[in-house]
């Protein structure tokens, strides 16, 4: 019997100066096409979601405009305009079409991505 675990392990993505504050990158991680956004807002925070818009079928999110509705912090898809919540990758108009969301640290400026 094979019990194939996938273990989650953190990945390298660039530095946090590399991602102009507001804006959003693509990197490769693990085979997977991962969005990272630097959202600074008078703290400095980063998110990573997937970056395969389900509704708009396209490797987009990290080029989506990023702001706010009410406390959730959001990327607006530049396809479609849907609104992932960049916490929980939730689609706030299409749950249904929610995408993954994955760990981040920034350590020594490195931004790390668990996968
Ligand atoms: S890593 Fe950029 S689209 Fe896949």
């Amino acid at each position: 019997m094979s019990n194939e675990i996938e273990t989650t392990s953190w990945n390298a993505v660039c530095s946090v100066d590399d991602i102009v504050p507001n804006t959003g990158i693509c990197a490769l991680v693990k085979d997977r096409h991962v969005a990272v956004f630097h959202v600074n807002d008078g703290g400095e925070r980063l998110f990573a979601i997937d970056n395969y818009d389900p509704n708009a079928q396209a490797s987009v999110l990290s080029r989506g405009l990023v702001g706010n509705l009410g406390e959730r912090i959001v990327v607006a898809s530049p396809i479609y305009k849907h609104h992932f919540d960049l916490q929980s990758g939730e689609c706030l108009e299409a749950p249904e079409k929610s995408v993954n969301a994955y760990p981040v640290r920034i350590e020594n400026r490195t931004v790390w991505v668990g996968v």
